[in-house]
């Protein structure tokens, strides 16, 4: 009887406490993947290695960006039966991800200073600069490209709901929610800041059923 009982509150201790680690996992940037703050190199800071309240770079289109920019020239996601035409290099937001995610800049390289731990591996996304095995991005995505698919939802019409329920969420249409410039980028599927996401790899929608795909293919 009273292992049985211990076995319950151990039980009930363990729900408590996956309960605590699944807040920790979607709706802040602290103890995401993006929280450099652990790391020696950042001085204890988690948003200094992308942005800086002065002297950032205005040469890109980003909120007051602190980080190095890759000056890698990418191959692109082409196919035979691909609609959009790509916009050519990665624009808006993705290139900025791109800058560690590609491997060649490395993530400590800020505010000037050139570091040295480079990004490897399946996080290295756009490795050697080969997008081109990569979902597209940086591609129109307005409501011409869904007729002309056919099984595209009208972005500026169908809604999409981001991040957690019960935590931050987000609806409205998806150019609303997931697009930039009525573009597909990086952040159409991924939240940088972890702020509307539902967990694990920094995802806007749960990949549960696909749902991440339904949300814009009409499949
Ligand atoms: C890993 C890089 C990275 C880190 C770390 C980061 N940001 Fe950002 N931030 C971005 C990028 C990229 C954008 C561009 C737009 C987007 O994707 O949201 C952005 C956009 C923003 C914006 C404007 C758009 C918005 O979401 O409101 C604000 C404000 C902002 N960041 C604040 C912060 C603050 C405050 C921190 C630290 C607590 C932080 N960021 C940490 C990469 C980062
Ligand atoms: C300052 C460098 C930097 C920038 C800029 C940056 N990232 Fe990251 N990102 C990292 C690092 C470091 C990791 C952790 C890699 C690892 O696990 O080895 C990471 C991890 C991730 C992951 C995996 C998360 C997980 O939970 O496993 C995703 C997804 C991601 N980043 C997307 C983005 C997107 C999208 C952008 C742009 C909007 C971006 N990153 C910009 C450095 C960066
Ligand atoms: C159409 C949605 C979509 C777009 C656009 C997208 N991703 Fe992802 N990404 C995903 C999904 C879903 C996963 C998880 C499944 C997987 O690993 O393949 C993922 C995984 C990742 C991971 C973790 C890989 C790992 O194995 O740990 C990183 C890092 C990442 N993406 C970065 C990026 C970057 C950088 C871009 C832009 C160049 C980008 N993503 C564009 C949907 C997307
Ligand atoms: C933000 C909206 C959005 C999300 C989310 C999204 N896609 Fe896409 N996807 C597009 C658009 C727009 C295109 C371009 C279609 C075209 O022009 O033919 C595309 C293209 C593709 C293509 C290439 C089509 C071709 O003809 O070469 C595939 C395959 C694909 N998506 C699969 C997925 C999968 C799998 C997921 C979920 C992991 C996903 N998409 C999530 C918008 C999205």
């Amino acid at each position: 009887m009273k292992i049985k009982t211990s076995n319950l509150k151990s039980a009930i201790l363990a729900i408590f406490l996956l309960s605590l680690f699944q807040n920790t996992l979607a709706g802040n940037i602290a103890g995401s993947a993006h929280d450099f703050s652990v790391l020696g190199w950042s001085g204890g800071e988690i948003c200094v290695a992308c942005h800086t309240p002065h002297a950032a770079d205005t040469t890109v289109s980003a909120p007051l960006w602190n980080h190095t920019v890759t000056a890698t020239n990418f191959t692109m996601y082409t196919s035979p039966t691909l609609d959009a035409t790509s916009t050519g290099q990665p624009g808006g937001t993705s290139r900025l991800c791109l800058s560690c995610h590609d491997g060649t800049v490395a993530i400590d390289s800020f505010g000037g200073a050139v570091g040295g731990t480079l990004m490897t591996g399946r996080v290295a996304v756009g490795t050697g600069g080969n997008l081109g095995d990569d979902h597209p991005i940086s591609i129109t995505y307005d409501s011409a490209l869904a007729a002309l698919d056919g099984s595209l939802l009208d972005p500026s019409v169908a809604t999409a709901t981001v991040g957690l329920a019960g935590g931050k969420t987000k609806t409205g249409t998806i150019a609303a929610v997931l697009l930039t410039a009525g573009t597909v980028q990086c952040s159409s599927c991924h939240d940088v800041h972890n702020t509307f996401t539902v967990g694990a790899p920094l995802l806007k929608i749960t990949t549960a059923g696909s749902q991440l795909c339904f949300t814009c293919h009409d499949k």
